[in-house]
């Protein structure tokens, strides 16, 4: 069912999504690929550049002509690799960050990853320390910069790669256009050609040279009157906070049978059930069960991972997760933080057998998701419930994936955020939204 058309819910959208500077969505033309006096040096995709084959911009550089000094950054600077394992030096990320990371365009809200969250985020299978990189005042110490980078294998349309995907990038926001970000970009690449790694994968709300996805966000009402107030969302004309509350209502307890947490001895069977639903997409990363263990298993307050086991033949016919990323509600008399779940990665058995009697890719496509929906749909709805029993205020999806199938009938709406895929050093075809299948944090 669709919202009612005088709902009119203009719902906000928060995130690196959002659109920081975007060109799309705050009315400012993007820049032109001369204006960018720091990308138009680097080896992406020019705004003007079709491509019609994928590939390597700039070969691999022989570790013997790999800089080996860091770059140099202005004096009062200095580099700082930030211990994450260690308690201090991870809230001192969680400070910066928590007050200087992505707001959204009327600065109503900021991210507020929790040092948890972090911790989980840049300590994946095969993480290195080198790619944890802040930047200090020299005389006081203060950490007022930082960006990362984790390894991951990632397919983009036929190819499979080991990348880099950054993710953090921040600057302390008395810091701001001093051109220090291209000394993040550029001492990150450089660190990840030390590693023998030449290609990198990166989202942000802003337009850059040049997105191969764009996707758009979308939120659903977990606590509508809390979403009004704080702002995130505007109650419509003709609408009542009564009405409001009533068309959000969900039913409190879950109805797949056979769900459950994910546990430990699942690993192997939702890496396999993974993988083959990622096959479907043209830019989704390779899990192995290392990174599945990793990613998908509950972690209290950061991450919830549930899996279906057939209550008959115990088999595990689908999984979803969902992880927390709390925004700060700036200068808000009553509110302080908006918690906001965000659909992390699922999957659900797909009719491979019947689907591939059908010759004609569209009608084969179109047979594919008749069969997912319901399931998805059905799954994506307990995921809300668990999510409100979890006291989160709102749902978040982009309509990567097969989100699409469920966007509608469980009542999310449009966000003004949008999230650009980036690849580095590699050019590649454009993907659909609905052919993403890589969810970055
Ligand atoms: C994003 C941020 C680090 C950029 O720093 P800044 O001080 O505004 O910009 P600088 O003067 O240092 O550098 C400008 C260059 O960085 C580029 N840049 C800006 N945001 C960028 C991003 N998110 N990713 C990559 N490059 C970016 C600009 O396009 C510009 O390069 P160009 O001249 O080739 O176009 C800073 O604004 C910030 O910390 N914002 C809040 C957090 C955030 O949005 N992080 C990015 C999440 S994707």
């Amino acid at each position: 069912m669709n919202a009612p058309a005088d709902v009119q819910e203009k719902l906000r959208a928060l995130l690196h999504q959002m659109a920081l500077n975007s060109g799309s969505a705050n009315g400012k033309e993007p820049k032109s690929m001369e204006e960018h006096k720091f990308w138009k040096t680097q080896p992406v995709v020019k705004h003007d550049e079709v491509v019609d084959e994928d590939g390597a911009i700039e070969p691999d550089v022989p570790l013997d002509q790999v800089r080996a000094t860091p770059y140099p950054l202005p004096k009062e600077f200095e580099w700082s690799l930030v211990n994450v394992e260690d308690d201090k030096e991870i809230k001192e990320l969680y400070e910066l960050l928590t007050l200087n990371y992505v707001e959204d365009d009327d600065a109503m809200f900021r991210f507020d990853y929790s040092a948890e969250f972090l911790k989980w985020a840049l300590l994946p299978p095969g993480w290195k320390k080198s790619w944890h990189i802040g930047v200090r005042v020299a005389s006081n110490k203060k950490l007022v910069a930082f960006i990362s980078g984790i390894p991951q294998d990632v397919r983009v349309h036929n190819n499979v790669k080991r990348m880099v995907e950054i993710n953090f990038l921040c600057i302390h926001k008395k810091l701001r256009s001093k051109r220090l970000a291209p000394v993040l970009i550029k001492e990150v690449t450089r660190r990840t050609h030390l590693e023998g790694i030449f290609q990198a994968v990166y989202t942000a709300g802003v337009v850059l040279p040049k997105p191969m996805a764009t996707c758009r966000y979308f939120h659903r009402s977990l606590n509508p009157k809390k979403l009004v107030e704080t702002g995130f969302s505007q109650l419509g004309r003709n609408m009542t906070m009564a009405r409001l509350i009533k068309l959000y209502k969900m039913q409190t307890q879950t109805n797949t049978p056979g769900l459950r947490p994910m546990e430990e001895k699942d690993v192997k069977a939702v890496s396999t059930l993974m993988n083959k639903y990622m096959s479907h997409f043209n830019l989704a990363p390779h899990f192995g069960e290392e990174d599945v263990r990793h990613w998908l298993i509950t972690r209290p307050g950061v991450v919830w991972g549930y899996v279906v086991e057939d209550p008959e033949t115990k088999e595990i016919t689908d999984f979803f997760s969902f992880y927390s990323l709390p925004s700060t509600v700036i200068n808000h008399t009553t509110h302080s933080t908006l918690n906001a779940a965000y659909c992390f990665y699922y999957a659900v058995q797909i009719p491979d057998e019947e689907l591939s009697k059908i010759a004609d890719v569209s009608e084969r496509e179109a047979a594919r998701d008749k069969a997912i929906k319901d399931r998805l749909t059905g799954l994506m709805q307990d995921a809300l419930i668990l999510a409100r029993q979890n006291d989160f205020d709102v749902f978040n999806a982009l309509n990567l994936m097969d989100n699409s199938l469920f966007i509608d009938d469980l009542k999310f709406g449009p966000g003004d955020g949008y999230l650009h895929f980036y690849l580095y050093n590699w050019r590649c075809r454009e993907v659909e939204s609905k052919k993403v299948g890589l969810v970055m944090l």
